[in-house]
């Protein structure tokens, strides 16, 4: 299983911690970081599309975690790409949701909503969750016909 894993500026550093925690934390786990690599002001779409492109290319189990100052520019970009269900999660409930009722395959975190700690436990309630399937599968499938409009 891969993680791909970017961010702009804002969470470079959250970025940088997390990923050493899920390495260490989730062995299981193929972490590829995909930038930015310091703190020198860059553009969250691009990191955005380098991490949904890998794991749209990728087979159905990889997921990617994208992180910028609130959570927000990642989210809106990471949601144009056709088959990302991206989720912004800045607390627990929400992290584990967005896998059980909505399969998301890419979390996305506001690094200046929250601090390191919380982050790892909703990236821990992200990786430990399952899709409940069921109901949820009908409505998965009408975000696909919106996607495949026009
Ligand atoms: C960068 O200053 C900031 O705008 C960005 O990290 C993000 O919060 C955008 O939504």
């Amino acid at each position: 299983m891969k993680i791909y894993i970017g961010s702009d500026h804002a969470g470079y550093e959250l970025k940088f911690n997390l990923v050493s925690f899920i390495m260490e934390s989730f062995p299981e786990y193929e972490v590829f970081d995909c930038g930015t690599y310091s703190d020198d002001s860059v553009d969250y779409p691009d990191f955005a599309q380098k991490v949904c492109e890998n794991v749209l290319n990728d087979n159905r189990n990889s997921l990617g975690i994208l992180i910028c100052g609130t959570g927000l520019g990642m989210s809106i970009a990471a949601n144009k790409f056709k088959g990302i269900r991206a989720a912004l999660c800045n607390d627990l409930f929400t992290a584990k949701l967005s896998r059980q009722h909505n399969d998301a395959n890419v979390l996305v975190l506001g690094s200046r909503v929250i601090g390191y700690g919380v982050a790892t436990e909703v990236v821990r309630n992200f990786l430990t969750t399952e899709f409940d399937g069921g109901r949820h599968i009908d409505r998965l499938n009408m975000i696909k016909e919106i996607e495949e409009r026009d």
